[in-house]
């Protein structure tokens, strides 16, 4: 029996030597150890032995499985490795080699101007809201404190689905979503798109950008107004930029301002673009929130005041990178693109 054992542990472990391939592994693996292979079959044997032989036998036996257990374990760590040096050798890449070039887009004027007037409103301490660009009449018009009448309100100007459903026409919906969601006091902005039925031309687009602005506490002023634009315009524009408040009308606030700057192109020394006056067409929109509004979202406007602005993104674009067409900016004409 040891001639035996001696014999399959020769034999196999030349075998296992010779081998190529992991199938050809498993089916030496099945020759010596299978349930019916070489080894197997001898270890069945040894209950005829004789007491004194068996221990010896055993472990002569289990020696040789075990070392035929090690060389197969070895040639199958050779043979994955030599496949895997194969495979980094057959699919290498060579990065050196010249591709076509790699266009990377990068972002439209519009948005670029957008997320840096977020940036600098949240560095102010401004959280941003978001709202739905279908809204209610009630939430654009009504709690707004936008009069029956009030011609925006008309189908003329105003997108309607029914009665009580509308694309919105302003940001300002969203002024009122943030205060009856958290009450007082805020300090919010939001952005994006607002409908009006207005036909297109250079500088008017049924689709366009805005931004808008809400703070309400305690205490607040037209003072805290005046300071906060001022900051916005300098840090947004440059120092030198200056402004100029007029009064005006807006539903939702009282009193109501416009918010011109100083003439990009001339610097506010008079020239055809600000038909010589040094100052260029109006920036923003803002006030001081009306009390009804307050009222109209559950905020005492006995202990809270509050400030408001909105202005369009399309047109901080347009002065920003001497656009002179809004058409342009949705065209996605690449050349266009292409520039910023
Ligand atoms: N919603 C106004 C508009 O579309 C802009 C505006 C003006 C927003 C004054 C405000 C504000 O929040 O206080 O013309």
């Amino acid at each position: 029996m040891k001639e035996q054992l001696q014999k399959i542990k020769e034999e196999s472990l030349n075998l296992i030597k010779n081998i190529q391939n992991i199938k050809e592994i498993e089916e030496i693996r099945v020759k010596y150890l299978g349930k019916k292979g070489e080894l197997t079959s001898i270890l069945k044997g040894m209950k005829d032995l004789s007491n004194e032989e068996r221990p010896a036998m055993g472990a002569l036996a289990n020696e040789v499985r075990e070392e035929i257990e090690k060389a197969i374990e070895n040639k199958k760590t050779d043979i994955n490795e030599k496949i895997l040096e194969k495979k980094l050798h057959d699919e290498r890449i060579d990065v050196t080699l010249k591709t076509d070039e790699l266009i990377l887009g990068h972002r439209h004027p519009l948005k670029k101007t957008l997320e840096d007037l977020e940036d600098l409103f949240t560095h102010m301490g401004f959280t941003v809201y978001d709202g739905p660009e279908i809204e209610t009449v009630e939430n654009n018009f009504d709690l707004l404190n936008a009069p029956k009448d009030h011609p925006s309100r008309d189908m003329s100007d105003t997108f309607y689905f029914d009665k009580n459903t509308i694309l919105r026409s302003q940001t300002s919906p969203v002024q009122i979503r943030a205060m009856k969601e958290h009450g007082a006091p805020i300090r919010m902005i939001c952005s994006g798109r607002v409908f009006r039925s207005d036909e297109v031309d250079a500088t008017h687009s049924p689709m366009f950008h805005q931004l808008e602005g809400l703070v309400v506490d305690e205490n607040i002023s037209i003072a805290n107004l005046i300071d906060s634009l001022n900051y916005f315009v300098k840090s947004f524009f440059g120092e030198d930029m200056k402004t100029r408040f007029r009064p005006h009308y807006f539903p939702f606030t009282e009193p109501s301002l416009e918010v011109d700057t100083t003439c990009p192109r001339c610097g506010g020394e008079g020239c055809p673009s600000c038909s010589h006056t040094g100052w260029s067409m109006e920036l923003l929109g803002c006030g001081m929130v009306h009390p009804n509004v307050l009222r109209n979202c559950g905020i005492d406007p006995e202990k809270y005041s509050g400030f408001a602005f909105g202005m369009g993104i399309d047109r901080i674009a347009m002065v920003r990178y001497q656009i002179s067409d809004i058409r342009m900016m949705f065209d996605n004409n690449k050349k266009f693109l292409e520039q910023f």
